[in-house]
C-alpha cells in the first residue's frame, strides 16, 4: 500500500489547481484556430454540445474515478482501473495511457511553454521594436529551426527549454500542498486579469488599428464571425469532429490528469461541485477570453479575411508581438508580457498536471521519493496516445453523489449511460478513419462507387503512414529538398519508436507492480 499520504490543502487550491490542468495553451492557442478553421459560428453549437453531453460527463467519471482509486491508496489510472472491477485483469494495462499520454503531451507541451516563457523576456527587453511584420515572423522560424543554426543545436531555445523543464520539476519535488496549489494560487489570478485586460484590449478595438485601404479590418468583424451562430454546420462531421477533439484537449479528460488529481480528494469531500466549477473555470477562460484576444486582434490589423486564410498556431508568435508593436514602445511590451505570461501560467499549471500521474504511481508502487518521482519525470521525453475511461454506472452514479454539495440532475444518469460512450466511439472511429479533407460526403459515395475509402493526411492510419510526408517526396524534384524531407521523415519515424518504447515501458512497469503487489500479498 502507497506510503504517499499527501491530500490538497484547500478547497481553493484543488479547483484552482483542477483548472489549471484544464486551461493550458488549448485554450487560448487551438481554440480560436479549430473556430477559425471550421467556419467560426458552425463551431461553436457542436463545441457547446459536446462539452454538455461529453465533457461534463467525463469530468464528473473521472474525479469520481481518481478519488475512488486514492481511497484505496492509488493515484494514477492502472490500478484505479484495477480497483473498480478486481475480476478484469487486463484493464490495469489499459490504463498505461493514464501515465503515458501525460508524458507524452508534456514533452512537447514544456517545449511551446519554453517559447512563451523566452518569449516574456524578449517583449520585455524591447527585440521586436521596429521590426517588420516579416522580420518578427522570422524571428520565429530562425528561434526554432536547427537548420539554419550554424551548430546545429538552437542554443537560446534549448537554455529555455531546460529552464522549463527544471521549473517543473521543482515545482512538483514541492508537492501538492507546496508546489501545484502555491503555483496555481499564483498563476491562475494573473492569467485571468492579463486574460481580462488584452480581451477588453481585442474587443474595443474596432476600425482604429486598420491601416490605409483596409476594408475588413475591424475587430468586431473577428468576433462576429466567430458568434453569429450558423446551423448547417450541425450536419458537418468534420465539425463534430473537430468539436469533440478540442473538448478532450481542452478539459484534459481521458488523459488520466483527472484521475490522479481526484486521487487526492479526501473520501468526504466534493467532487460532483468541484468537477463543475473547473470545468466551467476553463470553459469561460476559453469561450470569453481564448475567443477575444488573437482573433479580433488580428482581424483588427490584418483583416478578417487575412484571418480566415492565414490564423494558425504558429500566429500567437509570429504575428502578435508585431501587431502590439503598433501601441508604442511601452505599452507593446506590457502587452508582450502579458500576453505571453498568460501563456506560460497556461502551459505550466498544465504540464505539471501531466507530471503527477507517473509520480504517483512511482510513489504508490515502488516507494520512491517525491523528489526522485519528481526528477525521474523530469527527465522522461515523448509524444501522444488514446484516451481510456471504464467506471461502472450504479458504482459511479453513487460515487459522483458522495460527500456531493449538488445533486446532479437525473438526465446526466441517462448521458452518461447511453449518449457519452456513444460519443466517445463514434469520435474514436472518426478520427481513425477521417476522410480526405473531412470530406465524409464524398468518402462515402466513393466508396459506394468502387473508389474505395480516400484517408485524409491527419487521419490515424495515414499519419501512421507518414502519407503527407511521402507524396510530398514524390512531388518534389530538388535533391536539397528531398534530403530535407527524409531527415524530417526520419526525426517522425524516431519519435514513433521512442514513444512506444516509452510505451511499452511503463507497461513492463506495471507488470513489475502488479507482481510486487502479489509477493506482497502471499507474505
Ligand atoms: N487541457 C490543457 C489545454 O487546454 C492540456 C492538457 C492538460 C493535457 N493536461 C493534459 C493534454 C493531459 C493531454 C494530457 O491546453
Amino acid at each position: 500500500m502507497s506510503a504517499n499520504k499527501e491530500s490538497w490543502g484547500s478547497r481553493v487550491g484543488l479547483i484552482l489547481a483542477m483548472a489549471g490542468n484544464a486551461v493550458g495553451l488549448g485554450n487560448f492557442l487551438r481554440f480560436p484556430m479549430q473556430a477559425i478553421q471550421n467556419g467560426g459560428g458552425a463551431f461553436i453549437i457542436p463545441y457547446l454540445v459536446c462539452f454538455l453531453l461529453m465533457g461534463i460527463p467525463l469530468l464528473w467519471i473521472e474525479w469520481a474515478m481518481g478519488r475512488f482509486g486514492g481511497r484505496f491508496g492509488h493515484h494514477s489510472t492502472p490500478f484505479i482501473v484495477q480497483e473498480m472491477d478486481k475480476k478484469r485483469k487486463y484493464w490495469k494495462y489499459i490504463g498505461t495511457f493514464g501515465i503515458f499520454t501525460n508524458i507524452a503531451v508534456a514533452a512537447y507541451y514544456c517545449y511551446i511553454e519554453s517559447w512563451t516563457l523566452s518569449y516574456v523576456f524578449h517583449s520585455l527587453f524591447g527585440t521586436f521594436d521596429g521590426k517588420s511584420q516579416s522580420q518578427v515572423a522570422q524571428f520565429f522560424t530562425d528561434y526554432t529551426d536547427i537548420y539554419t543554426s550554424t551548430t546545429g543545436i538552437p542554443y537560446e531555445a534549448v537554455v529555455f527549454y531546460l529552464i522549463c523543464v527544471l521549473l517543473n520539476t521543482y515545482i512538483l519535488s514541492r508537492g501538492l500542498q507546496g508546489g501545484v496549489e502555491v503555483a496555481s494560487k499564483i498563476g491562475m489570478p494573473l492569467l485571468i486579469v492579463f486574460g481580462v485586460i488584452l480581451a477588453i484590449r481585442g474587443v474595443t478595438l474596432g476600425t482604429s488599428g486598420a491601416p490605409e485601404g483596409c476594408t475588413d479590418c475591424d475587430s468586431f468583424l473577428g468576433m462576429n464571425y466567430l458568434w453569429e451562430p450558423q446551423f448547417d454546420s450541425l450536419t458537418n462531421p468534420k465539425v463534430w469532429l473537430a468539436a469533440a477533439g478540442q473538448i478532450f484537449f481542452t478539459l484534459s479528460v481521458g488523459m488520466g490528469t483527472i484521475h490522479c488529481y481526484a486521487s487526492y480528494v479526501r473520501s468526504k469531500d466534493d467532487v460532483a461541485l468541484n468537477a463543475m466549477s473547473a470545468g466551467w473555470m476553463n470553459g469561460f477562460v476559453e469561450i470569453v477570453l481564448g475567443a477575444s484576444i488573437v482573433i479580433p486582434i488580428a482581424a483588427g490589423y490584418l483583416g478578417l479575411g487575412w484571418v480566415k486564410e492565414k490564423a494558425g498556431f504558429a500566429m500567437a508568435f509570429q504575428t502578435m508581438p508585431y501587431l502590439f508593436e503598433q501601441w508604442g514602445t511601452f505599452f507593446s511590451a506590457i502587452a508582450g508580457m502579458m500576453w505571453f505570461g498568460l501563456l506560460f501560467f497556461a502551459g505550466i499549471t498544465s504540464s505539471l498536471a501531466m507530471g503527477t500521474p507517473w509520480m504517483g504511481f512511482m510513489q504508490d508502487e515502488f516507494g520512491w521519493k517525491r523528489e526522485k518521482a519528481a526528477w525521474s519525470f523530469g527527465l522522461f521525453t515523448t509524444v501522444l496516445g488514446l484516451p481510456s475511461w471504464i467506471f461502472g454506472l450504479d458504482k459511479g452514479w453513487h460515487e459522483i453523489n458522495m460527500g456531493a454539495d449538488i445533486k446532479v440532475p437525473e438526465f446526466y444518469r441517462f448521458v452518461i449511460k447511453y449518449v457519452t460512450p456513444l460519443l466517445l466511439l463514434v469520435v474514436f472511429i472518426a478520427t481513425i478513419f477521417n476522410p480526405q479533407g473531412g470530406d465524409w460526403g464524398a468518402a462515402i459515395s466513393g466508396l459506394f462507387s468502387g473508389q474505395g475509402w480516400s484517408l485524409d493526411n491527419g487521419s490515424i492510419i495515414a499519419q501512421i503512414m507518414n502519407k503527407g510526408l511521402v507524396e510530398q517526396i514524390a512531388a518534389t524534384t530538388d535533391p536539397a529538398e528531398i534530403a530535407k524531407l527524409e531527415k524530417n521523415m526520419f526525426f517522425v519515424n524516431l519519435g514513433r519508436i521512442l514513444l512506444l518504447a516509452a510505451f511499452i515501458f511503463i507497461a513492463v512497469i506495471i507488470y513489475t507492480a502488479k507482481k510486487r503487489r502479489e509477493s506482497t500479498d502471499n507474505l
